[in-house]
């Protein structure tokens, strides 16, 4: 886990401007913490933003069966408008995915 509650509320809102791209990296990093995805998914739902969560070090490594940080910590992937993970780390090969709904890639 990563910081205080509450602290992903304040990020969103201490924006100024245009604030339609908002990078939340500094809460998921190669140190092993985890993003408190079900505040963020929250947040997302009460502010009305978009939500693109890089799952380059937590696909193959976070969850039951390994499928990420939705799954560890029971998300619906559909509340995640935007999705993306590497082949390169724990699966030891090439590529990635990124996924997402139809209309967000149109
Ligand atoms: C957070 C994050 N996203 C994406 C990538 C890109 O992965 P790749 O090296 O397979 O292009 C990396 C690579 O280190 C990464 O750390």
């Amino acid at each position: 886990m990563h910081g205080r509650a509450g602290e992903e509320e304040e990020e969103v809102l201490s924006v100024d401007g245009d604030w339609s791209i908002r990078p939340c990296a500094r809460f998921y990093s190669m140190e092993g913490e985890i993003l408190r995805l079900p505040e963020i998914v929250e947040i997302k739902k009460k502010y009305k933003c978009y939500l693109y969560v890089d799952e380059a070090h937590s696909i193959g490594a976070l969850g039951k069966s390994g499928r990420g940080v939705c799954e560890y910590w029971g998300v619906n992937p559909a509340d995640v408008d935007v999705l993306m993970g590497t082949f390169t780390k724990s699966f030891a090969a090439v590529g990635g995915y990124v996924a997402g709904s139809k209309v967000h890639f149109q």
